[in-house]
């Protein structure tokens, strides 16, 4: 399932990209002044008139492309059809993201927010909008400071999932925290967004665990939890910062968990009884002792010539396996459990076993960005409350005989434990109790493949549609950070209303959608941080 982005693939886009940059510079003649007024305001600013290092990249600059495109993780937008920024900025300091702000919204230009770049849909670096903007990419605010006696974290708005983890567990073997599985997603997007992982069921959301943040606002200003106030702090958590401004720094509450903790992730297929074992998982992974998280990855897979489809049951227990069996055996008999199953290990080595990083990586890849592969995909999610019968799970695995599937993947995360506590309203993500588990929906292909990438689209397009009478309904439940366009856009321009919005919008939130609304009206009203998915303010006019 790794596909890494070929070097050759990369050198033709960046050819490619050349000629393309010839019309660009045409359309950017159209809007000289835009361009060059910003950059005069830019330089006149505290933070850019110093000698520092470059960190502004025109189009004209021969790092400008490299830059914009390290961090496109979803590589289906390296299409040179997207517009481009006028500007790249890499902010070192607070400062370089209050000046950027500021001289944007003279201009009249949209900014785009980069950390990790993984967003689903990309627009954290494209824009579907006609106007002319810049991104400001974080990476270089990739500070970690933490304090194992408060057992908190302060850390850059840049800085990913694996750095974080692996500077945890650097400084305590008992410390973690709970969010994104995925050593290279930026916590920018993701503790904004929500961010699940293999804590969720014990220690809830990473939004759950953010307790302080520092953002830059519409007016240039950077606000702390308690002068922005406990309405748009509310609002981040979950609701997805970029709507709001720019996070330049969070704090996050750590959590304590075992020296020791076990992992395992036998795998069943159609023949070894998956459908019964799944249609049984989801009577009781939801109600598992919460030390427990087992999430089922599905897949078509190819034995010796015969495709079958295939549960991945990948699991972490926190402890040791000793305790682990006893507990399997009373809860899950069924998946036949065995001791050589599992591996005992330390909590960043299972962050490891969750990475998907390529085999023989070590737990000092997590820190590198650059190790994770980069795909070619397109994912939708769900949330389940009612458990699907085996013949509408047959009918599921019929979908992945298709030729389009044969990279297709399922991913059933399971929920209960805290995140049954917490209730609908407490952050903006409301999926809380009553829904057993989350489905994310994907399907990658490959580079020979992605002239025809409309096929794959359409392929999980059919099966969400399949999926629609087995899942939560009014409204069908949607998660932000699996982040879908085709639950609606705003449109060009900043004239969105709540109710256009509302159909993407209550899917996200549910009723939160309203007061995230509210909180946008009174923290951003000329609606400076928007995108094709942001919160609408209500209009004033
Ligand atoms: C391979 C892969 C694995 C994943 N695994 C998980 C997982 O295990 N659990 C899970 O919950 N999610 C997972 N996700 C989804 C992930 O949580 C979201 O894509 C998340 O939004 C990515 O954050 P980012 O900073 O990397 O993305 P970006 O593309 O940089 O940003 C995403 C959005 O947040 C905004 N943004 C980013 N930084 C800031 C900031 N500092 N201030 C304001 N706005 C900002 C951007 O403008 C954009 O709108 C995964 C995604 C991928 C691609
Ligand atoms: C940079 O600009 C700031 C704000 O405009 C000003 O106060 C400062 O003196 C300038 N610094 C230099 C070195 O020009
Ligand atoms: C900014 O971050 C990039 C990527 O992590 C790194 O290569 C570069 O050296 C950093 N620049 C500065 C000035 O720290
Ligand atoms: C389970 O299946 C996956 C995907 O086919 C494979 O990579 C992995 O090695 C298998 N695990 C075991 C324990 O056989
Ligand atoms: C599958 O289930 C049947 C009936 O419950 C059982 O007899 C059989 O042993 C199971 N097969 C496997 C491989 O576990
Ligand atoms: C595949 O074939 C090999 C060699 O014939 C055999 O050893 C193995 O058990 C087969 N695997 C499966 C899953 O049928
Ligand atoms: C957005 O709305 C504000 C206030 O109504 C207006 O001043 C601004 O020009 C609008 N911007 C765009 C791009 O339409």
């Amino acid at each position: 399932m790794e596909i890494s982005i070929p070097f050759t693939k990369i050198l033709s886009f960046l050819c490619s990209f050349l000629i393309f940059s010839v019309s660009w510079d045409v359309l950017a003649q159209t809007q000289p002044d835009i361009q060059k007024g910003f950059l005069h305001c830019l330089h006149s600013k505290d933070g850019y008139n110093n000698s520092i290092p470059n960190i502004i990249y025109t189009p004209n600059n021969p790092s400008y492309t490299p830059t914009l495109l390290s961090s496109i993780q979803n590589i289906r937008f390296l299409s040179p059809d997207h517009t481009k920024p006028l500007a790249i900025i890499t902010p070192l300091k607070n400062m370089h993201v209050q000046s950027a702000v500021s001289c944007a919204k003279n201009y009249n230009i949209q900014i785009r927010v980069r950390c990790g770049g993984h967003d689903y849909e990309g627009l954290s670096y494209l824009s579907y909008f006609k106007q002319p903007f810049i991104i400001v990419d974080l990476r270089n605010l990739s500070s970690i400071s933490i304090d194992t006696k408060t057992k908190t974290a302060w850390i850059g708005g840049g800085v990913r999932l694996g750095g974080l983890y692996h500077a945890i567990a650097e400084k305590s073997p008992n410390l973690a925290f709970p969010a994104g599985t995925c050593p290279s997603v930026g916590s920018g997007g993701h503790v904004s967004g929500g961010g699940e992982g293999a804590l969720t069921r014990k220690f809830g959301l990473a939004a759950d665990n953010m307790i302080d943040a520092k953002i830059v606002n519409a007016d240039g200003a950077i606000l702390d939890r308690k002068s922005m106030g406990e309405d748009l702090f509310w609002a981040i958590r979950g609701g997805g910062a970029a709507s709001f401004g720019i996070i330049v720094a969070y704090k996050l509450k750590l959590v304590d968990i075992p020296t020791i903790v076990t992992v395992f992730a036998p795998n069943r297929t159609l023949e070894q009884n998956a459908t019964q074992l799944i249609y049984k998982w989801q009577h009781v992974a939801y109600k598992f002792d919460r030390d427990l998280f087992v999430r089922i990855l599905i897949t078509r897979v190819n034995l010796n010539g015969t495709l079958t489809v295939q549960g991945q049951f990948q699991s972490l227990f926190l402890g040791r396996v000793e305790k682990l069996l006893p507990l399997m055996q009373e809860s899950f008999p069924e998946l036949g459990l065995k001791k050589e199953d599992c591996t005992e290990m330390k909590w960043i080595e299972a962050v490891l076993f969750f990475s998907d990083l390529p085999s023989g990586s070590t737990v000092n890849d997590l820190v590198l960005s650059s190790s994770y592969p980069k795909r070619y995909y397109k994912a939708k999610s769900d949330y389940v409350v009612d458990p699907i019968s085996e013949i509408a799970l047959e009918g599921l695995w019929k979908r992945f005989y298709e030729k389009e599937a044969e990279r297709a993947q399922l991913i059933f995360s399971p929920s209960g434990g805290r995140m049954f506590e917490i209730p609908e309203s407490e952050t903006p993500y409301p999926h809380r109790a009553g829904n057993l588990y989350q489905i994310q929906h994907l399907v990658y292909w490959t580079e020979e493949e992605n002239a025809q990438s409309q096929i794959y689209i359409d392929w999980i397009r059919r099966l969400y549609k399949y999926m629609a009478p087995f899942v939560s309904k009014s409204p069908r439940g949607a998660y932000l950070n699996y982040r879908d366009l085709d639950l609606g856009e705003n449109k060009e321009g900043n004239k969105t209303t709540y109710a256009q919005a509302s159909t993407w919008g209550l899917k996200y939130f549910k009723n939160n959608f309203y007061r995230l609304a509210r909180v946008k009206t009174l923290a951003d009203p000329s609606n400076l941080f928007r995108n094709e998915q942001s919160i609408p303010p209500f209009s004033t006019s």
